[in-house]
């Protein structure tokens, strides 16, 4: 396949970017996404230009970092996949292809393709774990029993990898079906019950700080999504924050 590719180029944060045209050869349709970029790099290094900096590690679908908007959709055309994982037969030979960073206030743009995604961190650090009791009194984890509807749920959940194409996606940046997966994973489980309230009432806290807007409604994170995840992790979300703000734990 022959290709032409639009890049969104930006030097640093502070600096003003612009699309550039490129034009790659011989894409083979088993190449993945990020393959083909790679092949774009190479390119760019052998005549001495600046390579298109971009976010990966894994390469199979399980850290989050190959976050990219391809042709207007996260992760882009492909469903349940991320962007390492899309393969370029989804494209057709003399396609062109826009490629651009995933655009959101809490997501500030560091270099081309690449955005700083720490806000999750932060919200993560504000209450998406469980503390554990080392008094030498803790329980065996496998002891509790936990309904298996319960495991089941708390699991989809947790399938969540951070990637971010939720608030990408989202015409209002929110980030709730992250932070609602975050929520639920432990509210669903008898370990995660100990905190539930200040856990729910701290992300929170933290989402709204990183300038991330309310849900939309419209349920595009649950399409773009290539986990999956359900908007049924936003219900619980509220049903859980009302909860606690009315019991007002924190
Ligand atoms: S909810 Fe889905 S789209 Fe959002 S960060 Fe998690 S895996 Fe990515
Ligand atoms: S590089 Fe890890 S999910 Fe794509």
């Amino acid at each position: 396949m022959n290709l032409k590719l639009k890049i969104w180029r930006q030097p640093n944060a502070s600096a003003p970017g612009k699309m550039v045209d490129y034009q790659v050869s011989d894409i083979s349709g088993d190449m993945s996404f990020l393959e083909m970029i790679d092949v774009l790099n190479e390119q760019l290094i052998e005549t001495d230009e600046e390579p298109v900096a971009f976010d990966h590690d894994c390469r199979e679908g399980i850290c989050g970092m190959c976050s990219m908007y391809i042709n207007g959709e996260a992760h882009g055309p492909d469903r349940g996949v991320t962007t390492c994982q899309l393969h370029m037969r989804k494209f057709k030979d003399g396609d062109t292809i826009y490629i651009e960073p995933f655009r959101a206030k809490g997501f500030p743009v560091i270099k081309d393709l690449v955005v700083d995604r720490s806000a999750f961190d932060r919200i993560m650090a504000a209450g998406g774990f469980v503390s554990v009791n080392t008094s030498g009194n803790t329980m065996d984890a496998n002891a509790i029993p936990i309904p298996k509807p319960d495991a089941d749920e708390a699991f989809d959940a947790a399938t969540c990898i951070g990637c971010g194409a939720c608030v990408a996606t989202c015409k209002n940046s929110s980030a709730m079906l992250f932070v609602s997966a975050k929520v639920s994973q432990l509210a669903l489980l008898p370990q995660g019950k100990v905190e539930a309230k200040q856990r729910v009432l701290s992300m929170v806290e933290q989402m709204d700080k990183e300038g991330f807007g309310n849900c939309s409604n419209t349920g595009a994170c649950e399409v773009e999504c290539p986990k999956g995840i359900s908007l049924s992790n936003i219900a619980r979300m509220n049903r859980e924050y009302l909860s606690a703000s009315i019991t007002g734990d924190k």
